[in-house]
């Protein structure tokens, strides 16, 4: 199956090595705005297609499906494209920057009949999959609450990042995604029913911090910065569940930290930062550590194991695990956590 990757930034590089390693795929094309990028990519994984100008790629007949990983703001438009071009698709996240985008998404993929695959990567990370079997096993019982953290104290990447209008927003749109969809579908994608959030702008992105390195995107500026630094929320569900998250970019913090804790009537769980799970026999309570080379997320395990599903899905032999109905769900999610914050009041759906 011959691929296209659009955008050839530093996440392609997953999608590149993974769609390398399978041995039903061949990297095809690259196209990237930035010309020397995506030849750069192409010469390393051996792609024969260069383009800069994505509707060229889509228009090659040869490509049967793709990987969007640009900003943002070019996701539903690229996903869109794709799929009346025939395509398959591969999305970062998140899906878009807004609900109704979303929408727009879901109705393309309804009316092309094409796969579209969500990059919610963590569903396919070897710890989640190792949790969900004792979830699905009734292990922890009904889950009613979910605890979610992802403290940056010096981690803004700059760039489209930092742009509200190309990112969406700052640590809530870029990490919070992926925790609290973890813990969403690992609670069995329960409908939200009410969310109150809060966004922070107090810290900036703390570019004068000195002696301390910090992931920087190409185009780094250090006074360019219309996002948030930090945000929480309370997510309440219709069969009465409830996830606390925060995230931030920047932070008074001691040091960095992710954290996501599930609890449940019989047991509970920690995903993140290493795989844990808890629960009660004989009247003693027991902390049980599951034997596994991958107790915490592994980025070449994860992107792997997320294209090879693709591709089953493609070829119809698996059902994504990230259709795009969660996409949806989760920009209903994150965009009700800004409105909450913007307009101070719960949001109810
Ligand atoms: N799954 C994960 O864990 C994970 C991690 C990092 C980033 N991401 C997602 O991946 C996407 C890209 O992030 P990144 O860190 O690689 O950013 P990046 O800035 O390193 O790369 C993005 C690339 O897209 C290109 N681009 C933008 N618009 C384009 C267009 N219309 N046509 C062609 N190329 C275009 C840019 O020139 C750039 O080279 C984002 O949506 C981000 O949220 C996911």
């Amino acid at each position: 199956m011959k691929i296209g990757v659009i955008g050839a930034g530093s996440i392609s590089d997953g999608h590149f090595q993974s769609y390398y390693n399978n041995e039903q795929t061949e990297v095809f094309a690259v196209c990237d705005l930035n010309e020397a990028r995506a030849k750069e990519k192409a010469a390393k994984y051996g792609a024969s297609h260069v383009y800069t100008d994505y509707h060229e790629l889509l228009a090659n007949q040869e490509i049967e499906a793709v990987s969007i990983c640009t900003w943002n703001n070019t996701h539903a438009e690229i996903s869109i494209a794709a799929l009346q071009a025939g395509k398959h698709v591969l999305v970062e996240k998140p899906l878009c920057k807004t609900v109704e985008e979303a929408l727009a998404v879901e109705q393309a993929v309804q009316d092309s009949g094409k796969i579209l695959q969500v990059g919610f990567v963590r569903r396919y990370a070897a710890n989640t999959e190792i949790l969900k079997r004792f979830i699905d096993n009734g292990d922890l019982g009904n889950i009613y609450y979910a605890k979610a953290s992802c403290l940056r104290r010096l981690g803004n990447p700059g760039g489209w990042f930092s742009d509200k209008e190309r990112s969406g927003g700052g640590p809530l749109i870029d990490l919070g995604v992926h925790i609290i969809d973890i813990c969403w579908y690992l609670m069995g994608k329960p409908k939200v029913k009410s969310i109150r959030g809060n966004t922070y702008h107090q810290l900036g992105n703390r570019s004068n911090v000195e002696n301390l390195d910090f992931y920087k995107a190409a185009d780094y500026d250090p006074d360019k910065n219309t996002v948030e630094d930090m945000a929480n929320a309370l997510i309440t569900f219709e069969n009465g569940a409830s996830i606390m998250v925060d995230v931030s970019f920047t932070l008074h913090a001691k040091e960095d930290k992710i954290a996501v804790n599930l609890y449940g009537e019989k047991g509970g769980a920690e995903l993140e930062p290493s795989l844990e799970i808890i629960t009660e026999k004989y009247n003693t309570m027991l902390n049980a550590t599951p034997q596994t080379n991958y107790h915490t997320f592994n980025f070449e395990q994860g992107f792997q194991n997320e294209i090879d599903y693709f591709i089953d899905s493609v070829n119809g032999v698996k059902e994504t695990r990230s259709p795009v109905a969660d996409g949806v769900e989760m920009m209903k999610i994150l965009c009700g956590i800004y409105e909450s914050s913007e307009k101070g009041i719960e949001i109810q759906f």
